[in-house]
């Protein structure tokens, strides 16, 4: 990939996803987008380019490729068990101390990946629901830019890698182990509604609004300054008030937004709107 190729091709991906390739991140793009050229029989980085620009019906079908080559997707069950035992103490402290909401619970893993994050969550619910003797209305939506991310969250079939953090007794409890793979039992995945949504598109934010909690973790790192600003501002309106935002352990709200109330918890920040 000349310099100028990447030039050309890493604005076009920071136009379509927000995702920022540093100049020194080149050697990354190329390898990441080196399949397409093959697959689409391209010489080099330029034609590929003008096909994403020029090439008319076939370039909104590629532009889903574009993303599944470019994003990162990694991701695991119960990761970050602070932020985890945060949401557990707020759920308690402000949506169960006076009874059972009478509303669902609205919760948004705005970067779901592969759908470990949301299907945690809904974990986490179904124990709290047995231990209380309690039922607890809630929905969750898993989002990403991925589709094939979310072909595989829908599928929700896990290798051991994925469920290295879990223990044994919640994994025996919710999937069912076959050929190697751990497959997440239904009572788990009726729970979540998984879909694309890109978070550079404004529009999209319509869809998600009056949330109670968004997770929208280990994604901004991919995000350029105004990108971050131009996200979190967007999550804060779909937030309801005192709503609560969790992003990653390594990202900061710090110089991107005054907006929310940051809530210290035992080695982890929740930030809360209003
Ligand atoms: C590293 S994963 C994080 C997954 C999960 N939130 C976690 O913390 O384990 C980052 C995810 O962000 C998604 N992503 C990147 N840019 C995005 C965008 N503009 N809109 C929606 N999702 C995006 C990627 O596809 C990827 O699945």
């Amino acid at each position: 990939m000349t310099k100028e190729e990447f030039v050309l091709l890493r604005d076009y991906v920071y136009e379509k996803s927000g995702i920022h390739f540093a100049e020194n991140k080149a050697y990354l793009l190329e390898s990441r987008l080196s399949n397409r050229l093959t697959e689409l029989g391209f010489s080099n980085f330029e034609d590929y380019y003008y096909f994403l620009k020029y090439g008319g019906d076939k370039v909104r079908s590629e532009i889903i490729n574009l993303f599944n080559a470019v994003t990162t997707n990694e991701t695991s069950f119960f990761r970050n068990p602070p932020q985890l035992d945060a949401f557990k103490v707020i759920v308690h402290k402000c949506y169960l101390q006076n009874g059972i909401p009478s509303m669902p619970i609205r919760i948004w893993c705005a970067a779901c990946s592969t759908g470990e994050e949301p299907y945690t969550l809904v974990m986490i619910l179904l124990e709290m629901m047995e231990n209380l003797k309690k039922n607890i209305p809630f929905s969750v939506f898993g989002t990403d830019i991925s589709t094939k991310a979310l072909e595989s969250a829908k599928k929700a079939h896990y290798n051991m890698y994925s469920i290295r953090n879990m223990g044994e007794s919640i994994r025996q409890k919710y999937f069912v182990e076959k050929d190697g793979s751990f497959i997440l039992k239904e009572n788990v995945k009726k729970y979540v509604k998984i879909d694309f949504m890109n978070l550079m598109d404004t529009n999209a934010y319509k869809m998600y609004k009056q949330m109670d909690f968004i997770f929208c973790r280990n994604v901004l790192i991919y995000f350029d300054e105004k990108m971050k600003k131009k996200v979190i501002d967007s999550l804060y309106e779909s937030l309801k008030l005192r709503g609560y935002l969790t992003i990653g352990h390594a990202e900061s709200l710090h110089n991107i937004s005054r907006a929310f109330k940051p809530l210290i918890f035992p080695g982890t920040i929740a930030y809360q709107k209003g």
